[in-house]
């Protein structure tokens, strides 16, 4: 391995290709992390990333090429072997369990190698965990199932679970996906610390900016190979985009305000009809408070109503109580003239169509084709069933359509869900969502791990669907979107009540305080 600055790369791809079938997902590539370095890893959504992230953490096995840790060829048989020998995965998709307690999920697979359970007494895994926390000033439940807390804090989790042991290498998969604005900077300095104590660190986003300003070397990856790799002082995010979707499309038009497009959709009309989706003191009882609390509102056709807020106010509440997923505790809540009963069945078809925030546990079967993943919001449509039987060839033609129309890359429609890169993942969730023209959407963080293009798209998609006359409600946690995309309303959610009701274009410092629990007296915002 040609060596730069004169260190040998802590770990190295040299020459990988990676197959699945007759797919080749990576060709050729070429990457190295060097003690001390944050190195960004940057492309499209399905052009390699995280597979070849799970390539150099034992996950995965190349089909060409070779990893080389500290110079030397290796062959890792296991993510615990690669975590023996050094190298540490925080995953896009959690690989928590989230019934087990922090502590419990910290000595879940302990690699043999750093002692095993017999000679690594578990109490050194936690006393370890806990210094460490304490050091980067982080507050844990230890006792708590992690299933129970924030992503957030899910992910400094994950983080501590990849720490443990000697760690030289520590790779990060779309870490800020799920941090809200305040916890990305508390992230950075993390890892800036981390590769301070000299580990190399390998960080994927597809924030352009939040890749510039931490990282020293970019790497950007194109349908699987390396199309380029610059020092981040070297470049800029026209460049990088332009990188990133090749010369044959158009990079300028998806890099408005920081990969969120800022035109702002039309100002709703409000029909004479009256409101689409009715909420009126709302509320969901919890063990010591209240998860959600007299909320009440109105959505009218043609409207996008943005709920901003940090995440764990209640988000999870609202989005499962208009899903019909939980039953709220008491209050109302109307569809057009219906009450649905809380089953997510009556509420589809009362005509809601729900982008969840977890596409992987509510919003696909991953086991499952694309074709059946697509069904699931249409199958008891006479269009696609003949009395018991499913017509399959209408449902392959249609989830063709959906393919070629939501640009989801996969094979075909028989590729299963798992499959696919997770931008695509939930591209395939946002099509079945928005396809049968749903008269309410409620989209939760419908944009999370999407490329620049891809969210141009959603936003694009989003707005098509309130231009047809559907009502929508955003709950998303990153502000510029639910200020680009609502049409004049945005809720603060706090501590599951809203701490204010405000137009889009109010100044960020006073939402900030808002989004902190800071309320304000909004006359007349409830239903309206
Ligand atoms: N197990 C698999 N079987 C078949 N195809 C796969 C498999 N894993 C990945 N792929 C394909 O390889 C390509 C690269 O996927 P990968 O997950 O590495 O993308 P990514 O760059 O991480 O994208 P994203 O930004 O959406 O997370 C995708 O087209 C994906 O469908
Ligand atoms: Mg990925």
């Amino acid at each position: 391995m040609a060596e730069q600055g004169g260190t040998i790369p802590l770990i190295a791809a040299r020459g990988i290709t990676r197959r699945f079938g007759a797919f080749t997902a990576l060709e050729r590539v070429d990457f190295a992390v060097r003690p001390g370095e944050i190195h960004a890893l940057l492309g499209e959504n399905g052009a390699g990333k995280s597979t070849l992230m799970n390539l150099l953490s034992g996950l995965l096995r190349p089909s060409e090429g070779e990893i080389l840790l500290n110079g030397d060829p290796v062959r890792f048989r296991s993510p615990a072997d690669a975590e023996r020998q050094g190298i540490g995965m925080v995953h896009q998709h959690f690989l928590l369990v989230p019934p087990l307690s922090v502590s419990e999920n910290l000595l879940l697979g302990t690699a043999p190698g750093m002692g095993g359970l017999l000679s690594y007494p578990i109490r050194r895994v936690l006393d370890e965990a806990r210094s460490l926390a304490d050091r980067l000033g982080w507050r844990i439940p230890w006792n708590a199932p992690v299933g129970s807390l924030p992503v957030g804090t899910q992910q400094r989790i994950e983080i501590l679970k990849a720490l443990r042991g000697v760690t030289r290498v520590l790779i990060f998969d779309e870490p800020t996906a799920v941090l809200t604005p305040t916890e990305t900077p508390e992230l950075f300095d993390t890892l800036r610390r981390l590769a301070g104590e000299g580990r190399g660190i390998v960080f994927i986003s597809h924030k352009l900016d939040e890749v510039l300003a931490l990282s020293e070397t970019i790497t950007v990856l194109r349908r699987g190979r390396v199309v380029a790799r610059t020092r981040a002082a070297e470049t800029d995010a026209r460049s990088l985009a332009e990188a990133m979707v090749g010369p044959d499309r158009e990079a300028s038009s998806l890099i408005q305000d920081g990969a969120v497009s800022a035109s702002r959709a039309g100002q709703a009309t409000v029909p004479a009809g009256g409101a689409a989706l009715f909420v009126e003191n709302l509320a969901v009882a919890g063990q010591a408070r209240p998860l959600l609390n007299g909320l009440s509102f109105a959505v009218s056709p043609g409207e996008i109503f943005g709920i901003a807020g940090v995440d764990g106010n209640g988000q999870g509440e609202l989005a499962d109580c208009l899903a019909g997923l939980i039953r709220p505790s008491s209050g109302t809540l109307r569809i057009g003239n219906d009450q649905p009963a809380a089953s997510p069945g009556a509420f589809r078809r009362a005509g809601v169509a729900v982008i969840p925030a977890d596409r992987q546990t509510r919003g696909l079967a991953l086991p499952l084709s694309l074709t059946e993943n697509l069904a699931l919001g249409v199958y008891d449509s006479p269009v696609y069933r003949r009395g018991p039987l499913l017509l399959w060839p209408a449902l392959r033609r249609r989830t063709e359509d959906l393919i070629r129309q939501y640009d989801i890359r996969a094979t075909g429609a028989g590729a299963l869900a798992r499959s696919l890169s997770g931008g695509n993942q939930q591209k395939v969730v946002i099509a079945r969502a928005l396809a049968e023209n749903p008269r309410v959407v409620v989209a939760v963080n419908p944009t999370r791990g999407l490329d620049v293009g891809a969210i141009a798209y959603v936003h694009a998609a989003l707005r098509g669907a309130q231009a047809s006359g559907a009502a929508i409600v955003l709950i998303s946690t990153e502000l510029e979107e639910v200020l680009s995309l609502a049409t004049h309303r945005v809720a603060v959610l706090y501590e599951g009540a809203f701490s204010g009701i405000v137009s889009p274009d109010s100044p960020r410092d006073e939402i900030g305080l808002l989004m902190g629990g800071k309320t304000r007296e909004v006359p007349g915002a409830a239903a309206r």
